[in-house]
């Protein structure tokens, strides 16, 4: 290799002024990889050759500290710049929405609303309809009228301060006049194809990164340390929707918008308020019709209920609104040949075919491999037997159609039997597990072929630790995916408990750790560092991070308000069984069904898992959980609704109660703190009767929350 790659001067002889031009080499390379390797789908070199990269920045900037750059590689965690920009809370979360890939899901959507509010089927009902801007969100915060705070979507509760960038984008005004004086105004940030051109054109004559699109582009551009740059990018916005409020913008949702282009704001020409479903699908189709035309990139149409007291009423789930939804353009599509079938073991043992492909550019990022999602789908037939692909099954060698829809990984749509190599075999799903021979079982009713090897499967537990640094479990800084799985390759790492044994085990005067390649003495106590900061840890980032079927993020979170604390959780899952009241408990968790209830009590009663969780909680120091915020009179209580409701329907109360911080329960008991009774309520009101717990009717509940 030449002088100055990896191979080349040694740090230890590196002067300053090499050693700048090396950071600078460095940074330009790793973003490079970076960006092929999440952007682009399309790693350029080896994992090895990566991390000796990396390896070599870290060691330069630790032997010079001085001259470690704004933009170091070392700040950086995969495609993502991870510090930087300071962090800020959204004063109102900002959602994602929920899509549809077909009419009848549209159907669906507008039947499930009519039915969660109890509105008959011929009660008029109006959308907007507008097109979905593929670009970045962003919110923007008006006080007195000035610009004082602009942020990006991040996670959806906290995102990243880039106010100096946003101010350099002309179509967002800096003032905006006889607007209420607390206004966020939410939108897209996003960029026209032409400049997307100009910009890559720029870029490549000057030597610096070109973009995958103008989605991309639009969000490298936003996202920039220093906004001498970001003002350089020709950025756009599109205003079509709002954050806190000092006051109502309208009654409907159209009207909000026309009073946000009037304060300044470009909005949608496009967009229009539908009457029926009809109207509905029609709009869709001809914002379709337009989508090649249009000059910068959509991906569907959103709709929106127009009325925005019922919006309010709708409420939402816990990451989309009841009251949107995305209905996207069919995906992009590519013909390819399928090289080969693998199988990855995940953390809970599922089998999952991928489809290694020969690269192929789908709506303008290269893909190599797809997902084949389980053996039926690669057999040709659903989950209940019917063909799919009109029954055609795919094999190694295969063309196949490839599609992406949104983010979503790629999939193969078809298979051309017309291409097919003689000779290509059926693909025979394997039995055993792949990494640890165990039988490979497929219980009835599950489309999912599971090792049954659970922790002594190497895979599972790679995955699992894998699943435990992630980012939204235990986020180790300096602890991702490769290092884990490096550790445990060395045996340094076999269980989330090893983590936090790791400087007692190996950091005595660091001499170990640092001898291990890619990590020198900064690096290592940096290391330390962060996971000793991460002893003390949120409840509901723990029980995320125990990696349990079925307990997503969403669900760790209204597990963790459920209980509090830690060991209220443990006792709960501990003694939950079908029939007893912490089952009862469990079950009466919005969000929470049987089969998560069960897969729960099951980690909690196999001792070789429950034996895990106890030498991590040995570790901790686990926070208990904030409960919910607010001052609602209904905050932090427990409410059972019972009888007849007339003014709302049972999931329209339960979903207001829970946005207002109460749990609702689904039976009464000692910790019942509510108990709201309509007419003909039964055996649940004699029972409060006896426990003596407070019971009023509908109407009562409504002036306590203050609606109706
Ligand atoms: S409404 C509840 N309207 O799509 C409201 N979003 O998939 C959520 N987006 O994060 C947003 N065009 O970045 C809305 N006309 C539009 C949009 C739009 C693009 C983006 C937005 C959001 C994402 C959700």
């Amino acid at each position: 290799m030449k002088a100055g790659g990896p191979d080349g001067i040694p740090v230890e002889e590196l002067d300053e002024a090499q050693a700048r031009d090396e950071l600078a080499r460095l940074a330009s390379a790793i973003d490079e990889a970076d960006r092929a390797y999440h952007t682009e789908d399309a790693p350029r070199i080896s994992d090895a050759a990566y991390d000796a990269l990396k390896a070599r920045n870290a060691a330069i900037e630790a032997r010079f500290p001085d001259l470690k750059r704004p933009d170091s590689p070392s700040k950086r965690i995969g495609g993502v710049v991870a510090e930087g920009f300071a962090k800020v809370a959204h004063a109102r979360r900002m959602l994602s929405l929920a899509n549809a890939f077909e009419a009848g899901e549209v159907a669906e959507f507008v039947a499930g609303i009519r039915r969660f509010l109890g509105l008959p089927a011929e009660a008029a009902l109006a959308f907007t309809a507008e097109p979905k801007i593929d670009g970045l969100s962003l919110s923007l915060r008006y006080e007195a009228g000035r610009l004082v705070q602009a942020a990006t979507r991040g996670d959806g509760a906290v995102g990243e301060n880039v106010t100096a960038n946003a101010r350099t984008i002309s179509d967002i005004p800096d003032r905006i006049e006889n607007a209420p004086t607390l206004l966020e105004v939410r939108g897209e940030v996003y960029m026209h194809h032409d400049d997307f051109a100009a910009l890559n054109a720029r870029q490549a004559e000057r030597g610096g990164r070109t973009f995958a699109n103008p989605r991309n582009a639009a969000a490298g551009s936003l996202r920039q340390l220093d906004s001498a740059i970001t003002r350089s990018r020709p950025l756009r916005f599109f205003a079509y929707g709002w954050g806190a409020l000092s006051e109502p913008l309208a009654a409907t949702q159209m009207v909000a918008v026309e009073r946000l282009a009037g304060f300044g704001f470009p909005t949608n020409p496009l967009m229009q308020r539908c009457e029926s479903l009809e109207a509905m699908l029609a709009c869709w189709a001809a914002i379709e019709q337009r989508r090649a035309t249009l000059g910068y990139d959509i991906d569907g149409v959103v709709y929106k209920l127009d009325d925005l007291a019922l919006q309010e009423r709708l409420g939402m789930r816990s990451t989309t609104p009841r009251w949107a939804l995305a209905h996207k353009f069919p995906a992009e599509t590519a013909w390819t040949r399928l090289e080969a079938i693998d199988i990855q073991v995940g953390r809970t043992g599922a089998l999952s075919p991928v489809a290694r492909l020969g690269p192929v550019t789908v709506g303008g990022v290269v893909v190599a491999n797809a997902t084949l999602h389980n053996e039926d789908y690669i057999a040709g037939r659903d989950s209940r037997g019917a063909p799919i692909r009109d029954g055609k099954d795919i094999r190694a060698g295969d063309w196949v159609k490839i599609y992406r829809a949104g983010d979503v990984i790629p999939k193969v749509a078809d298979v051309d039997l017309g291409r097919r190599p003689s000779g290509a075999e059926p693909y025979a799903f394997p039995e055993a597990c792949p990494e640890c021979g165990s039988p490979a079982i497929r219980e009835p009713g599950d489309s999912v072929r599971r090792c049954t090897g659970g922790l002594i499967c190497p895979a599972q537990a790679v995955e699992r630790l894998k699943h435990f640094v992630s980012r939204a479990a235990f986020d180790i800084e300096g602890l991702g995916a490769k290092q884990v799985e490096a550790f445990w390759h060395d045996g340094w790492i076999t269980e989330p408990a090893d983590i936090f044994t790791l400087q007692s085990r190996y950091g005595s005067g660091l001499q170990q750790l640092k001898n291990r390649e890619g990590w020198g003495e900064k690096s290592a106590a940096n290391l330390f560092a962060a996971i000793e900061e991460r002893r003390r840890i949120p409840l509901q980032r723990l029980i995320f991070a125990l990696g349990i079927r079925h307990v997503g993020e969403a669900a760790a979170g209204l597990l963790a308000r459920q209980y509090g604390t830690w060991d209220a959780f443990e006792a709960a899952m501990t003694r939950a069984e079908p029939g007893s009241a912490e089952w009862e408990e469990l079950l009466g968790i919005n969000g929470v069904g049987e089969v998560m209830a069960t897969s729960l009590t099951a980690a909690f009663a196999n001792d070789a898992e429950r034996a895990l969780i106890d030498r991590l909680i040995a570790q901790l120091d686990v926070e208990p959980a904030v409960q919910a915020a607010g001052d609602s009179p209904v905050a932090g209580k427990t409410v059972v609704f019972t009888g007849t409701l007339e003014k709302m329907t049972r999931a329209e109360a339960k979903a207001r109660a829970e946005a207002l911080g109460a749990r609702v329960a689904g039976s009464v008991s000692a910790k019942t703190d509510l108990l709201v009774a309509g007419p003909g309520a039964g055996s649940k009101a004699k029972k409060a009767a006896e426990l003596g717990i407070e019971t009023i009717d509908e109407d009562g509940w409504l002036e306590l929350v203050g609606g109706g």
